[in-house]
């Protein structure tokens, strides 16, 4: 199967890379799928109705079996960035499974749980083990990801629920 990390954040100076690059490694260790880098900022997308839609968002979407959300914490919330990359696809969407990965001072869990409702409404099941990365403990000068080795544990956690959900939604689409 092929699996979608996608970076929610478009800011610059932003460390959704360095997070996604090591979710990468991580899962690249499960023989037998892809997992690649899906960033939001490379796809310039349109506020959501405001202008022609840039499709190949859509296409990316549809094309994969699963996503992992790199979800960062705005003023106790997702970015506006990644809400409106959920807005700009509908059924590209729909019975898939997700993992939701977070940071922030405080995990980035509010804003996980709202990535939780949304994907509820576009038909996406979010496991439950969220890896969440604290700005003060697994980064250095709030800008450097230095992630502790006993992180890893969660994240093999989180994958292990996403393939097999993933595996399961696959047989009930089309
Ligand atoms: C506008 C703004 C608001 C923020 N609000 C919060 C917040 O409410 N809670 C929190 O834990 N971190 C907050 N932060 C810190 C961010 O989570 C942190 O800067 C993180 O690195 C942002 O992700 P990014 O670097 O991928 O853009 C805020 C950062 C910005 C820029």
């Amino acid at each position: 199967m092929k699996f979608g990390i996608i970076l929610g954040s478009t800011r610059e100076g932003r460390v959704s890379p360095q997070v996604g690059e090591y979710i990468k490694k991580v899962a690249s260790a499960r023989e037998g799928h892809e997992f690649e880098i899906v960033d939001v900022k490379e796809y310039n997308l349109p506020f959501m109705g405001t202008a022609t839609p840039n499709l190949a968002w859509n296409e990316k979407i549809n094309e994969l079996d699963g996503y992992i959300f790199i979800v960062q914490e705005y003023n106790h919330a997702m970015a506006a960035s990644l809400k409106n990359a959920l807005d700009s696809a509908r059924e590209e969407w729909f019975n898939k499974a997700a993992g939701i990965v977070s940071y922030g001072s405080g995990g980035g869990i509010r804003a996980a749980e709202q990535v939780r409702l949304v994907l509820a409404e576009q038909k996406v099941a979010d496991v439950r083990t969220n890896p969440a990365f604290n700005l003060f403990t697994d980064f250095e000068n709030f800008s450097d990801f230095k992630p502790g080795d006993h992180m890893d544990a969660g994240v093999n956690d989180m994958l292990d629920e996403l393939l097999l959900w993933s595996q399961a939604l696959k047989g009930i689409r089309a």
